[in-house]
């Protein structure tokens, strides 16, 4: 049975104070009853200091975003070798962010989903289409084409060893969030393309997340449909209590679909 995870991206947010902080904060929490697992994406300059925080707790850490290169004159980009010495298990590849404000095409997010399964991190590989494609009713076909480029050329093994993170570009920071039965129905899709290039087994195994504008108001309604395995967090991953109730949602979500594991 998959197990649900909740992501919190913390994006460009927080100064270090206020990072350690909420790192202390979900690790006096988060312990090996929690249902859910439960990861943090701060950003790369504080990545040592909330590791340490971090060490010996149940939560995983993540970058934000890696180069596709081990080393070399890339000024400014950061290695998966580096990421490697603060226990990064995760990265987030292809975040609408990074499209849209970084110009990152397919064939980068390809190439980056790549180089993180040959250094063993966890791809959280975001797929997600804009309004206009949602309402030209072309947002199934535009995520499809988006899932296939980036795992272009995975054999099934590495496709197993994906996270996917289904981002409705339109309700990422935006208050707007699409409705539990809408995301459910594309990651169902999703869990298909999967399936059609691995096995029916792996896409039961790989776990696929709802992102954008998750609150702790608003996800019960989303979590409770059994396709979908969690969420990735922005705002909301940024105050302790309410990334805290997100995750015992989720696990009261696991719980459930436990006991009526043919709920939604
Ligand atoms: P949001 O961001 O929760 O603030 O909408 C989600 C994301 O971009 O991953």
């Amino acid at each position: 049975m998959r197990k649900k995870i909740i992501i919190g991206n913390w994006k460009m947010n927080l100064n270090l104070s206020e990072a350690q902080d909420l790192a202390f904060k979900l690790k006096g929490e988060v312990n090996t009853k929690t249902l859910a697992e439960v990861a943090v994406c701060p950003s790369f300059v504080y990545l040592s200091a909330i590791s340490n925080i971090l060490k010996g707790s149940n939560i995983y850490l993540g970058a934000q975003n890696m180069s596709n290169q081990e080393s070399g004159a890339f000024t400014g980009e950061i290695s998966p070798l580096m990421l490697k010495d603060f226990n990064v298990k995760m990265v987030i590849i292809g975040h609408s962010e990074r499209r849209q404000v970084f110009n990152e095409t397919d064939e980068d997010i390809n190439a980056k989903i790549k180089t993180a399964l040959k250094h063993e991190f966890t791809p959280i590989f975001c797929c997600g289409e804009e309004l206009k494609t949602r309402e030209a009713n072309k947002a199934e076909e535009f995520v499809k084409n988006q899932v296939l480029a980036g795992i272009k050329d995975l054999s099934k093994e590495q496709i197993e060893k994906l996270i996917v993170a289904y981002e409705p570009i339109w309700a990422i920071g935006t208050g707007k969030v699409c409705s539990g039965e809408d995301a459910n129905k594309i990651i169902k899709m999703i869990r298909n393309v999967i399936k059609e290039k691995s096995s029916v087994d792996i896409s039961e195994r790989v776990r696929i997340l709802y992102g954008g504008s998750v609150k702790s108001d608003n996800f019960n309604e989303t979590i409770k449909y059994s396709d979908i395995d969690g969420g990735l967090v922005g705002g909301a991953s940024l105050k302790a209590d309410e990334f805290l109730k997100l995750v015992s949602l989720a696990g009261n979500a696991h719980e459930q679909s436990q006991s009526h594991p043919a709920s939604v």
